[in-house]
């Protein structure tokens, strides 16, 4: 949802701003910007399009400037153009902003700003940032960002430049992310750690209502009153060739492949302490699961293991739902907000509303230092390294392992229940060896405009997750439905253009999955299984059949959801398209 990027120091800052770019691209792709400050005057080079576009107007020209900021935005205010595209300028072309978030009371100080005879260029709510730290301007930027977002409601994150104070950028946060790094002799801000990791490890990740002053030779923080914070740096573990592509067509494809290590990264995570937890969830009335897209259907799965290990109701709610609902929350609930990026809008948002309402806040986060990481009152990890990809992968079945720990904490079999859990990187190994296979079923159906996924219990989520990644990556429509719903109604858009993919392994409603396929079958449908090897009557029933190794009931999404990420990628990859960064997304979402 838009990603920003700052230098200060003594290199050329465009290598840096790219560089940095290309790694926050992820965030939003629909144009890109950079502004330098070169002999007192600003130098501003904006493209629509990727990255790419930006690099290929910049070639060639030799930037010896060494402050700057950049771009790479998602558009939320403003159509996609050159003219709204960041950085934003004041009238003078002194000040340039890039920002990422939501102004939401941007009409109102626009209106205020015009009467005072103030004109805009563009159509986005960033411009008012620019004219008023330009009106708020008496020989300290640090004071007129102050001034500024005192004026400001909503949620962002943003960084300033001026011709007047050439080794400077002042960035604010207030509920957008932002990441200082440092260096020697030169700092740097991003809304990412991956932007950061090929010039300096040593992070300090901004709170909430905090000011970042950054100069060469120093990085100071502020609160938004103006007192000075002291904050520790904290030094980031992932190395850069984990968030590189390393010999893969794409950041999915590899990401899919990583899943045996990422599986049992997260894993040991468990293992090192035990299986313990610092909570319980018997300690609670209900658990009230919060998470959006794919983490939401890790939320899915999770609420049959925690239902069935530690007996508490579990209520799983689409975050942007439960924010402005009434539901009766307090003291004895415990929230479980389930987020990779831990920096989602709506996610971060709702769960702290019931935080506040009085309930403890759990979190499951991939990446560390975020935004719901430090809100939380605890938070479990999952060890999935950077994931670049916006359809999320790895990070979905990172999740489902902490679920499942979780779970199965409060049974007295835990451990043996645990180490079941250990078998499993070998068998999502071996659903990778089958990848060529599912790779030829994918191209058949390329072509097909739409796709029915079905699936019962622990494989209905898997459905969901699996129509969700077709759709995000191929935008071939496809809808994930109980297999035990369809004929409440779905079942009349099935016939003999509809590929319905079943997902049934040999679980305790396996019969009843195959009585839907029959009907499907009866109605003409195509029929795609993905099921336990030898399950010679599932096959038989199915034109295209994506076999996974036998596992025990609980287990099967980690493995059934793996053929399913693969074959939409595989079409998606047939048709062309941007796999990495498909249309309309991004990967973290910070706006509501
Ligand atoms: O970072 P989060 O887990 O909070 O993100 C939630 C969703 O935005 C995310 O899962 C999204 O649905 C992905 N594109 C799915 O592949």
């Amino acid at each position: 949802m838009c990603g920003i990027v700052g230098y200060t120091g003594s290199a050329p800052a465009l290598l840096v701003l790219l560089q940095g770019l290309e790694r926050l691209e992820y965030r939003g792709y629909d144009s890109a910007g950079v502004a330098l400050v070169e002999n007192h005057h600003l130098l501003i080079e904006k493209r629509v399009g990727k990255i790419r576009e930006l690099i290929r107007a910049l070639w060639g020209k030799e930037l010896k400037a060494t402050t700057g900021i950049g771009h790479t935005r998602w558009a939320t205010h403003g159509e996609v153009c050159e003219l709204n595209a960041h950085p934003h300028t004041d009238e003078r072309g002194e000040f340039a902003v890039v920002h990422n978030g939501i102004i939401e009371n941007y009409r109102e100080i626009k209106e205020e700003l015009e009467k005072l005879g103030v004109r805009y260029k563009s159509a986005t709510d960033t411009e008012v940032i620019a004219h008023l730290v330009a009106l708020n301007y008496e020989g300290d930027l640090l004071s007129a960002v102050l001034k500024t977002v005192s004026r400001l409601r909503g949620a962002y994150a943003f960084a300033v430049i001026t011709t007047k104070e050439p080794n400077r950028i002042v960035a604010v946060k207030y509920g957008s992310p932002l990441v200082v790094g440092l260096g020697k002799g030169e700092n740097f801000i991003a809304s990412d750690i991956p932007a950061l990791l090929p010039f300096t490890r040593d992070v300090i990740p901004l709170d909430d209502g905090e000011v970042v002053d950054l100069r060469p030779d120093g990085a100071l923080i502020y609160d938004f009153e103006g007192n000075l914070k002291t904050k520790e740096s904290m030094r980031v573990l992932w190395d850069i060739i984990s968030a590189e592509k390393g010999g893969f067509k794409h950041f999915m494809l590899k990401e899919i492949f990583e899943q045996p290590r990422t599986v049992g990264d997260t894993l040991k995570g468990f293992v090192s302490r035990d299986y313990s937890l610092p909570f319980s969830l018997k300690d609670f009335r209900r658990v009230l699961v919060v998470a959006c897209g794919t983490s939401y259907h890790a939320g899915l799965i999770g609420k049959y293991w925690i239902e069935k290990y530690a007996g508490v109701p579990v209520e799983v709610v689409y975050a942007s739902e439960l924010r402005y609902s009434d539901s009766p929350v307090g003291e004895e609930d415990l929230v479980l907000a389930i987020s990779q990026s831990g920096e989602t809008a709506d996610t971060r948002f709702s769960a702290l509303s019931m935080k506040e309402r009085g309930a403890t806040l759990v979190s499951i986060v991939n990446v560390m230092g975020s935004a719901l990481d430090r809100e939380s009152d605890y938070t479990l990890y999952t060890h999935a390294g950077p994931e670049i990809g916006v359809a999320a992968t790895k990070t979905f079945t990172a999740q489902l392992v902490v679920l499942y720990a979780l779970a199965v904490s409060h049974s007295k079999e835990k451990e043996s229940l645990m180490d079941r859990l250990l078998r499993i990187p070998h068998f999502i190994e071996e659903v990778l060896t089958q990848a060529e296979k599912i790779k030829e079923i994918a191209l058949k159906y390329a072509e097909y405009k739409n796709a029915i996924y079905l699936g019962r219990y622990l494989s209905y989520p898997v459905a969901l997750e699996g129509a969700l990644k077709l759709k995000e990556i191929s935008y071939i429509h496809a809808e994930g439905y109980p297999a035990g719903e369809m004929k409440h109604g779905p079942i009349a858009l099935i016939d003999e253009k509809m590929p319905v993919v079943a997902i049934g392994p040999k679980d305790r409603v396996h019969e009843k999955l195959l009585s839907n396929a029959e009907e499907v079958l009866a109605r003409k449908g195509i029929l795609i299984g993905v099921g336990f090897e030898g399950d010679e009557k599932f096959k038989s029933l199915c034109r295209d059949y994506m076999g996974i190794p036998p596992v025990e009931e609980d287990l099967t999404p980690f493995l059934t959801v793996v053929p399913l990420q693969l074959f939409a990628y595989y079409m998606a990859d047939y048709l062309g398209l941007d796999v990495d960064q498909p249309r309309n997304l991004a990967k973290t979402v910070t706006v509501e």
